[in-house]
């Protein structure tokens, strides 16, 4: 469901769900770290837990700087309502425990985070959970397989680590026939880039630890979607199956990194499209994928529903899976990390480290090469970044190495 304000996303941002004059004039939110909250009676305190009055009750069930922080980031995804989480995988496993049930079916795309993998490989299917992975880049492929025993439609898009965009609104068309939710993962995008509620999708999920905080220094997660799906995942899925809780303290640092979002997200595309154009152009690199690029497949739908293209890239080198490593060893301020969004340029090898728990056949059926590499480009200066490649390209792409690989590229 859409809910969309009438403040500019910015506005938003620094502003929505707070009120300085209503908490003594202090600019910045308060960070509450009570873990109880204390009731005037006993009936008062029944009728908390009847949800009879808005009374906090216990820090597992919200606290008023978590209430805030849901406040503003509802605003900023377009929702009803949202739930801040101690981890992406708290939001993503805490919304699905919650949305589906033994005998239920979910339908996921072939690329997906290594850890929602396993959690739906390991977690939901051993509780009687039937998960198909099919190929959503094609909705067509949606509409043949589902049936009513189809509960939860789940994507990411562009999807982590290889970049391929599933059209939401497509999706959510064939879903709204079922009694089945479209639920997608926006990390790679932020609301500032893309809103898939307002696309058709009905739950949206985050790891916040990425773009949304922003500095590589917390760990969260959200879900937004309706009030009443947000409710239940609250006091279902966070509450009782997972008890994913963020602490005070994080949930300042998210509210500060959420109030330059749409600064550093302008920055992250500016500096991406530069370093994707070098490397479509380098004679090193097979194939650059970045929705910014006029050789993108999906570049259409990329104008549909992204209002600018990111800060992701994937790319494969005209490389063995050892010379793609030594590239990435030879970088020298370009560092060799998981995770992403964060003001540092990251790069990391899908293969051995985020999705490494995939077998070769796996990596095959998931389309992650193994010799993708993928790129968080950070906010440093483009000149500095783009030299860190170049660097790290001599040092492997030696004439001699060319020779011995048979790579040579003919003058
Ligand atoms: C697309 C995507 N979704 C979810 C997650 C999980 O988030 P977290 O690490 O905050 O639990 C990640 C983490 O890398 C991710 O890249």
């Amino acid at each position: 469901m859409k809910v969309k304000s009438k403040a500019h996303f910015s506005t938003q941002a620094i502003h929505a769900g707070y009120d300085a004059k209503l908490n003594h004039g202090s600019l910045i939110p308060p960070i509450h770290i009570s873990s109880t909250y204390a009731f005037d009676s006993v009936e008062q305190g029944g009728a908390a837990f009847q949800g009879e009055n808005d009374r906090f009750i216990y820090a597992r069930l919200g606290t008023p700087s978590q209430q805030m922080l849901e406040q503003r980031f509802a605003q900023l995804e377009q929702a009803e309502a949202a739930l801040v989480c101690a981890s992406g995988m708290g939001a993503i496993t805490a919304t699905m425990w919650s949305m589906v049930k033994p005998g239920d079916e979910v339908i996921a795309d072939l690329s997906l985070y290594g850890c929602t993998y396993s959690f739906l490989e390991h977690g939901l299917k051993s509780f009687g959970i039937k998960v198909t992975y099919l190929n959503l880049t094609d909705s067509k492929s949606l509409a043949d397989h589902i049936s009513p025993k189809t509960k939860l439609v789940y994507s990411e898009t562009p999807s982590n680590p290889n970049m391929r965009l599933i059209d939401i609104e497509s999706l959510s068309q064939i879903t709204q026939n079922y009694d089945c939710k479209l639920m997608i993962d926006n990390t790679y995008c932020t609301p500032y880039l893309q809103n898939p509620l307002a696309l058709g999708a009905d739950l949206v999920v985050h790891s916040a630890t990425k773009y949304l905080g922003g500095h590589g220094d917390l760990i969260a997660g959200f879900v937004a979607g309706s009030q009443e799906d947000i409710d239940h995942i609250r006091m279902y899925g966070l509450k009782d199956m997972t008890g994913a809780v963020i602490s005070g303290f994080d949930v300042s640092l998210l509210l500060r990194g959420l109030k330059t979002l749409h600064v550093r997200m302008d920055r992250h595309c500016e500096n991406a499209q530069k370093v994707a154009e070098f490397l479509d152009q380098s004679e090193h690199v097979k194939h650059t994928f970045y929705p910014g690029l006029d050789n993108f497949p999906q570049q259409a739908l990329a104008k549909k529903q992204m209002h600018n293209s990111g800060g992701m890239i994937a790319f494969e080198l005209h490389a063995s899976r050892d010379q793609a490593a030594r590239f990435v060893n030879n970088l020298k301020m370009i560092l060799c990390a998981v995770s992403l969004g964060d003001a540092e340029t990251l790069i990391q090898h899908p293969a051995s480290m985020t999705h490494s728990t995939y077998t070769e056949e796996e990596l095959l059926q998931h389309l992650i090469s193994p010799t993708l590499l993928r790129l968080s480009v950070g906010l440093e200066h483009i000149d500095d970044i783009i030299a860190d490649i170049k660097q790290a390209f001599q040092s492997v792409f030696s004439d001699e190495d060319l020779a011995v690989s048979g790579l040579a590229i003919s003058a």
